[in-house]
C-alpha cells in the first residue's frame, strides 16, 4: 500500500533529479534589459555584440576556422572512427558520431577502462558488491551512488595539479541514488525512478529502517586510492586514506551562521554542528589540496507539513522544501534512527522551540562543504559565507600570493543566479586553509543589456540588505536580522540586490590561458513567461537547449566587481545553434551543456545532460545519448569526444597532472528502464552499462588514455 500524494508532477521531477523547478518568485528583472533582449539575440546570433565583447577581450581569438567537413557515419560501432587531423589548434582527434548504444564511444586511438563502479568494496577493493546490498554495512563499505564531480589528488597530497600520473587519490561525488536497485525489499514491486512510487513502503506507510540507512549511504563522497598498474590499466587500492562520506558523518558548521538560531537543532543545540551531505553535485578543489563538495538538490529530501507549501519559513519555501512527501520518505522510516537520524528529515516544528525538533535541519544543508582527502579523521566544514542555495559547484581563480582568493558558485534552479566570493584576507601559500573561506564577501551577478556587468554584494546593511525591527518570516519580507540571516537566505538576498535571473547555472571553468570564466546555463523551460521574460543573457524563450555564457573581469583583475561578457555557444540542432557565428554542425550539436573544465592547455571539456526523459525521444532524438565534447577556444573548433550509454549523463572529469589519463563519470545508466521491465526482472537490453546482461546499471568512472601515449585530446 502506498501512500497518496496530489503532487504527482513534483515526484516525477524528484525521482530524475531535474529538481529545478521554479522557487524564484521575486520581479528584479530589469525593463531594459527586457527592451532590448530581442534586439541583443539578433546582434549574439549574428557576432555582433558578441564579437564586439570577445575581441576586446580576447586579443589572441583568432578568426573562425571551423571543422574539417569530413562526412561521419551513424551507423560507427563502439571506438571506430578515422584517424586524427593536421588541424591547427590543440585538437587532434577525429570527432565521433551521435550514439544510442549502451557503450561509451572515443574517438579512433583511444582506449576506455571502467574503474570505481557503484558497490565496489573500499577495503576490499577485489570485491564488487552484488546488487542489491544485503545491508546498509555493504554500501557504507562500497563506493557511492550517481558519481557526478570529482578530483584526482597526486599522492604526494602537496598540490592539487602537481605529482604523480600513476597513484593518487580519486575523490569522487554521489549526486543522488536509484532505491529500487538498491534493495531485496523492491525486487519485483512495480517501482519506477521517476514517478512515484520510487520506494517501498509498508501497510502502516512507513519504510524499512534498514533501506533508509542504506540510502542515506550511499550518498556523499568517496575518497579511493587508485593505481596505474604496469599494463596500464588502474585499479582501486586497499589503503587506510580509503574513505566514505555519507548522509550522516558528522560536520562542522563555519562562518556567519554557526552558532546562529538558523542552525540550532535538537542534535546541535548550539548551532555548530549537523550531520551529512546530500545531493552532492560538483565540487571544488582549494588551492591549499583540500576538496570542496556542493549541496544541490537537498531541499527536496525534506519535509514541512506544518505549514502548506505557501505558509512555510522563507528559508524553506524559496528553496523547495516540500510539503506532501519528501525527495525518499526517510521521515517515513519504522525507527526514527540513532539520534533520530532519519526522523530529521520532517522539518515541521513538533516541539516548543527549535532545540527540541528539526525545524532547522534544512538550514543545515544547501552549503559548500570542505574536507581534508588525505586525513582520513578530518570532519568536514560546512562553509556558511559561501552561501546556501542549490550549489553546482565551486570554480576559482589560480590563487595570487599576497592577492585575496576568488571563486565562483552557480545555483542550478531555474531563474537562480550566479555568485562569486572574494576572501577578506590576503592568500599566502604558506598559510592557507579554510579560514579563507570563513569571511569575505558573497556577491551575486547582475549582466546588463549593453554587455557590462556588475558583482552586486550580499552583505547585511549595505544597499538593500537593511535590518528590521520586524523579522516576520515570510517569502517577500525585504528585510534581514543580521548576515546569518543573509546567507541562510542567500536566494532572497539576491533577489533583493537585483541579480539577473539566469537558465539554470551549473559548471563554470576559467581559461588557463586567458583568465576569462565560463559557466553552462543547461536550459530552462521556464525563460519568457512573466516571471522570466528573455534578456540578453538569457536570450531564448523556453530555452530548451541551454548556453554557454562568459566574461572577463574588469581589467582582468580576478576580484573586480565589473566585468565584460558575452554569449559564447549557443547550444541546440543545426536549425537553432550558434557558434563563432556559425550553426553547430553534425559533429558538434549538442544540448543542455553541464559539467565544463579547461584542461592546463587550455582545451575547454564540455558535457552534457539531457534529461532521460527527454532523450532519444522527439527532437531529442537527434542529439543521442549524452556526450561529452572538447573546444579549441582560441581556433573556435568544437567537436564531440566521447558519447556514453543508454540513459546516462556524463559528469565529473579531471585528469593525471600529465594529461594522459583522463577520468569522466558516467551518471544514472539505464535510467530508463521502465516501471514494468522492473518489476518483471526484464533488464537485459534496457541499459545494462557496465555489466551488460541482465545487471543493474552502475555507475562509474570512466578512465580515459590515448593509444600513443599522449595528452588527452590531442
Ligand atoms: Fe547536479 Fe545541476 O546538476
Ligand atoms: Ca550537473
Ligand atoms: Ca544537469
Amino acid at each position: 500500500m502506498t501512500m497518496k500524494h496530489d503532487n504527482k508532477k513534483y515526484i516525477a521531477m524528484l525521482g530524475n533529479n531535474d529538481e529545478h523547478l521554479v522557487h524564484n518568485p521575486a520581479n528584479n528583472q530589469h525593463f531594459d534589459a527586457i527592451l532590448q533582449a530581442t534586439v541583443h539575440r539578433r546582434l549574439v546570433l549574428k557576432g555582433g555584440l558578441g564579437a564586439m565583447v570577445a575581441t576586446l577581450f580576447a586579443p589572441l581569438t583568432l578568426t573562425g576556422c571551423n571543422d574539417d567537413d569530413d562526412s561521419i557515419t551513424h551507423t560507427a560501432k563502439p571506438n571506430e572512427t578515422t584517424a586524427g587531423n593536421n588541424d591547427m589548434g590543440l585538437l587532434g582527434f577525429k570527432a565521433v558520431p551521435i550514439s544510442t548504444a549502451d557503450t561509451a564511444v572515443v574517438p579512433e586511438g583511444y582506449a576506455t577502462q571502467v574503474i570505481a563502479e557503484w558497490g565496489r568494496s573500499i577495503s576490499t577493493p577485489d570485491l564488487r558488491y552484488d546488487l542489491p546490498f544485503n545491508n546498509a554495512e555493504q554500501q557504507l563499505d562500497a563506493i557511492g551512488s550517481h558519481h557526478d564531480g570529482m578530483h584526482f589528488f597526486p599522492i604526494e597530497g602537496n598540490s592539487p595539479d602537481h605529482g604523480s600520473s600513476k597513484e593518487g587519490l580519486l575523490v569522487i561525488n554521489h549526486e543522488y541514488i536509484e532505491p529500487r536497485y538498491m534493495h531485496h525489499s523492491a525486487v519485483g514491486q512495480a517501482l519506477s525512478r521517476d514517478d512515484f512510487p520510487i520506494y517501498q513502503q509498508d501497510a502502516q506507510n512507513l519504510r524499512r529502517s534498514e533501506d533508509v540507512l542504506t540510502e542515506l549511504y550511499g550518498h556523499g563522497v568517496s575518497v579511493i586510492k587508485i593505481q596505474q598498474q604496469a599494463d596500464g590499466q588502474w585499479q582501486v587500492s586497499a589503503d587506510k586514506l580509503n574513505r566514505r562520506i555519507t548522509g550522516l558523518t558528522v560536520m562542522e558548521i563555519s562562518g556567519p551562521v554557526r552558532g546562529s538560531d538558523w542552525v540550532k537543532t535538537k542534535y546541535s543545540p548550539d548551532g555548530t554542528k549537523t550531520r551529512g551531505t546530500l545531493n552532492n553535485c560538483s565540487h571544488g578543489v582549494t588551492p591549499w589540496n583540500t576538496y570542496l563538495t556542493c549541496e544541490e538538490n537537498w531541499a527536496g529530501y525534506f519535509r514541512n507539513r506544518a505549514q502548506k507549501t505557501d505558509d512555510q519559513p522563507r528559508e524553506h519555501q524559496r528553496y523547495g522544501v516540500t510539503y506532501d512527501v519528501s525527495r525518499y520518505g526517510w521521515e517515513l522510516a519504522d525507527t526514527p534512527g540513532e539520534q533520530e537520524a532519519y526522523a530529521r528529515f520532517n522539518a515541521a516544528p513538533t516541539g516548543p522551540d527549535a532545540t527540541s525538533d528539526y525545524r532547522n535541519e534544512p538550514n543545515c544543508f544547501g552549503w559548500v562543504v570542505e574536507f581534508d582527502p588525505f586525513d582520513p579523521n578530518s570532519v568536514p566544514v560546512k562553509h556558511s559565507q559561501l552561501g546556501r542555495f542549490a550549489h553546482e559547484g565551486v570554480i576559482f581563480h589560480p590563487a595570487i600570493e599576497g592577492q585575496p582568493l576568488v571563486c565562483y558558485s552557480g545555483d542550478d534552479a531555474m531563474n537562480e543566479y550566479i555568485y562569486k566570493f572574494i576572501s577578506a584576507e590576503p592568500y599566502y601559500k604558506a598559510t592557507a586553509s579554510g579560514h579563507l573561506l570563513d569571511q569575505g564577501t558573497l556577491y551575486v551577478a547582475k549582466f546588463n543589456a549593453d554587455g557590462s556587468g556588475e558583482w552586486l554584494p550580499l552583505v547585511w546593511g549595505q544597499g538593500p540588505l537593511q535590518p528590521t525591527l520586524d523579522t516576520n518570516e515570510t517569502a517577500d519580507c525585504p528585510c534581514f536580522k543580521d548576515q546569518a540571516d543573509v546567507l541562510v537566505n542567500t536566494r532572497l538576498a539576491a533577489d533583493r540586490v537585483g541579480a539577473t535571473k539566469m537558465d539554470r547555472p551549473e559548471w563554470g571553468a576559467i581559461d588557463p590561458k586567458t583568465g576569462r570564466v565560463y559557466f553552462t546555463l543547461t536550459n530552462n523551460a521556464s525563460r519568457g513567461s512573466d516571471n522570466s521574460p528573455i534578456d540578453t543573457a538569457n536570450p531564448r524563450p523556453n530555452n530548451r537547449w541551454g548556453h554557454i555564457i562568459r566574461w572577463t573581469e574588469a581589467s582582468n583583475d580576478p576580484k573586480a566587481t565589473q566585468f565584460n561578457w558575452d554569449i559564447f555557444i549557443l547550444a541546440g540542432p543545426q536549425d537553432d545553434s550558434d557558434f563563432a557565428n556559425k550553426s553547430l554542425d553534425e559533429q558538434q550539436i549538442f544540448n543542455s551543456p553541464d559539467g565544463l573544465w579547461f584542461d592546463p592547455e587550455g582545451r575547454l571539456w564540455i558535457q552534457t545532460d539531457t534529461s532521460e526523459s527527454l532523450m532519444n525521444r522527439g527532437d531529442y532524438a537527434q542529439f543521442g545519448n549524452n556526450q561529452m565534447l572538447a573546444c579549441d577556444t582560441q581556433h573556435q573548433i568544437l567537436r564531440r569526444f566521447f558519447t556514453g550509454p543508454i540513459g546516462q549523463e556524463i559528469t565529473g572529469v579531471t585528469a593525471t597532472p600529465d594529461q594522459k589519463n583522463m577520468f569522466i563519470n558516467v551518471q544514472h545508466p539505464g535510467a530508463t528502464l521502465s516501471t514494468d521491465d522492473f518489476a518483471s526482472g526484464n533488464l537485459a537490453g534496457k541499459g545494462n552499462w557496465p555489466l551488460g546482461g541482465n545487471n543493474y546499471a552502475r555507475s562509474a568512472t570512466v578512465v580515459i588514455t590515448k593509444n600513443d601515449g599522449g595528452v588527452i585530446g590531442s
